[in-house]
């Protein structure tokens, strides 16, 4: 969406705060129709939720989720803005659409945005960048007592080493763990940047983007508990789906999409029988389409305006069979 504010000259180009992702070709996935019911499941600053908000008009019913408190300012100017219902859950997502299910809402489509906002990383107070010296924050949800210090400080090393490798696919974690535990207590994000720099071998340090990347990545996921949530997501938004309803999902790292792609592949598949049985016995039937049999990653154009949407792939499925208990 560009705006455009008049100054005393002239009109200058404002570029919102956070430039939403893949939003057409998500636009194109969900199909949003007059007087549907939507689920944002991961508010920012209302990019999507604009989008759908308009094309399911006065009659139709947006609900915006998000976990972070600033969120709740934002989705206030957008709900004054788009012709439909709103209504805001200020929430995990998991817990967010427990609740919906629990009053019954069967929406017509669910979707989520991954990770983190611009606007979240943007301000350098709340510690998300290694670019910015500030305490270490990282949380989403500023009511959560948990913070990125804690876990710096109090984890144990082996425990801080796993989340590195798990979270942040990072080769040197044991080092860096070890470097973290050395200098505690770590107070800022540049003492965190400079023990994993002291943590890798020099060579490393150079080439493949920032050294710290990979690690703030995995304290970010640990301190916010990411995977968790999407885990607990997924199956409680293919619940609510009704037949024909849709699920769409923008992931930015190959922990969200493998997630998003193996549950959407699993609700896709038919029979599981063993190939040696002559007949089905497990009686399976697929419960999704897949709309994009492979992820749909930005365009060169998308790329260039938005740097960040460079590692951006959409996964999007339609309910196909009435179920709705969630699948193992
Ligand atoms: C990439 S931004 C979404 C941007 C949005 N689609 C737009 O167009 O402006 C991700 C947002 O999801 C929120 N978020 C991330 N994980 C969440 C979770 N588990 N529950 C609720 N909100 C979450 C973050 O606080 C952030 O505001």
């Amino acid at each position: 969406m560009r705006r455009a504010v008049v100054n005393s000259a002239t009109l200058v180009y404002m570029p919102p705060e956070h430039e939403p992702v893949l939003a057409p070709e998500l636009i194109d996935q969900l199909a949003p129709e007059p007087g549907q019911t939507a689920v944002d499941c991961t508010f920012g600053a209302g990019g999507h939720a604009r989008q759908v908000g308009e094309a399911i008009g006065s009659s139709g019913t947006l609900v915006c989720i998000d976990r972070d408190p600033a969120a709740e300012a934002r989705f206030e100017r957008l709900a004054a803005e788009v012709p439909c219902q709103t209504r805001f859950i200020g929430e995990d997502y998991a817990a967010g659409l427990r609740m919906l299910s629990g009053e019954g809402i069967r929406p017509d489509m669910v979707y989520m945005d991954l990770g983190m906002s611009s606007m979240q990383v943007d301000a350098r107070e709340r510690g998300f960048s290694y670019s910015y010296d500030a305490p270490l924050d990282m949380r989403m949800d500023t009511r959560q007592e948990f913070s990125a210090a804690d876990l710096l400080n109090e984890w144990p090393e082996s425990r801080i080493a796993q989340a590195l490798r798990r979270y942040g696919e990072e080769r040197y974690a044991s080092g860096i763990a070890r470097e973290i535990v050395r200098r505690r207590p770590l107070q800022s994000t540049a003492e965190l940047v400079a023990a994993v720099k002291a943590g890798m071998p020099a060579s490393a340090r150079f080439g493949g983007g920032h050294p710290a990347k990979r690690t703030f990545q995995a304290i970010r996921i640990a301190v916010n508990g990411e995977l968790d949530s999407l885990e607990a997501a997924l199956p409680a938004a293919w619940a609510m789906l009704p037949t024909g309803g849709r699920f769409a999902a923008i992931s930015f790292h190959s922990l969200e999409d493998r997630p998003v792609k193996q549950f959407l592949a699993a609700r896709a598949r038919g029979c599981v029988c063993p190939p040696e049985l002559p007949v089905c016995a497990c009686g399976r039937e697929p419960e999704a389409e897949l709309l994009t049999r492979r992820a749909i990653a930005p365009g060169a154009q998308e790329m260039a305006v938005n740097p960040r949407s460079k590692s951006a792939h959409l996964r999007a499925a339609v309910k196909i069979a009435g179920a709705t208990e969630a699948r193992a």
